[in-house]
């Protein structure tokens, strides 16, 4: 292994890879050497190109904390998380279908019991959020539990904002017996994802906007179904069909109707997949 060129140092690589105890992790290795060579043979990648990459892979490494994930980020905008999910989540027609899981959510969110206003401080124009959780088969499903996070009208998350300790428009419900649920929160506007790092800049210099538009987070898991993560989106909301994380499906898109109070409602039916 002395004396490789551009001809021969891919192989050599691969090479070394070969005595990797775990089969799936050569073979993710392996995979990853070769495309990772014919990108940088296919754009003939200088040096200072490849100092960039470096540079901006660091500065994503520092902006990463505990509340702040750049590289969750990095792989939305690039369309690998949204990849990942389709990739994973093919299920029948009928089903619900998955998107994106974002880094908003929060394990341990409030539990409340159905028909609670969830917002808790977090500022907007309030909304009723009402549905059912089925199975395929049409039965209703009982106690099944639905995490639910949004933003408030600003377009911030609870975890976003210093001042606040508690969950603000997070929280848990499960169905009734009937398979029905309920909360009150608020109006889910569209927002830019956080945009004053990397990505951000990688999305400015590539003339790409950093907007989602208006949605609500929903993680659902019940006994004997397969776990949903997916969201649920504002009909005609601007950017929904520029979504920066290419995380909109047709069949999540609904009409958040304005009553005659000035309250919206929205109401949505989840259709889960049975396990295998
Ligand atoms: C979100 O919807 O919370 C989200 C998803 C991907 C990137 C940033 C935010
Ligand atoms: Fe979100």
């Amino acid at each position: 292994m002395i004396n490789l060129n551009q001809d021969t140092i891919t192989q050599a690589v691969v090479k070394s890879f070969e005595g990797t105890p775990d089969a799936r992790l050569k073979e993710i290795m392996t995979s990853l050497v070769q495309h990772l060579h014919a990108f940088a043979r296919e754009v003939k990648l200088t040096e200072e190109e490849w100092f960039k990459g470096i540079d901006f892979i660091t500065r994503c490494g520092h902006i990463t904390d505990d509340r702040r994930q750049e590289f969750i980020l990095l792989s939305d905008v690039l369309g690998l998380s949204m990849l990942t999910v389709a990739m994973n989540n093919e299920k029948p027609a009928a089903c619900t279908e998955a998107t994106v899981f974002g880094p908003f959510h929060v394990d341990g969110a409030p539990e409340y019991d159905l028909g609670t206003d969830i917002s808790n401080g977090a500022t907007g124009t309030p909304c009723t959020v009402r549905g059912t959780v089925r199975g395929i088969d049409g039965k209703s499903v009982a106690n099944a539990m639905l995490d639910v996070w949004q933003s408030d009208e600003n377009g911030l998350y609870d975890v976003q904002k210093p001042e606040v300790s508690g969950a603000q428009a997070r929280g848990i419900v499960h169905t009734d017996a009937e398979g029905r649920y309920s909360f009150d929160s608020i109006l889910a506007v569209p927002y830019p994802i956080p945009h004053d790092g990397p990505v951000g800049q990688m999305l400015e210099a590539t003339g790409r906007h950093p907007w989602r538009p208006a949605h609500l987070h929903f993680l659902i898991k019940a006994d004997g179904y397969e776990t949903l993560i997916t969201h649920i989106f504002r009909n005609n909301s601007d950017y929904i069909d520029s979504d920066a994380v290419f995380a909109v499906r047709s069949s999540l898109v609904c009409d958040w109707v304005e009553q005659p109070d000035g309250r919206y409602l929205v109401e949505y039916d989840f259709v889960l997949n049975p396990k295998a």
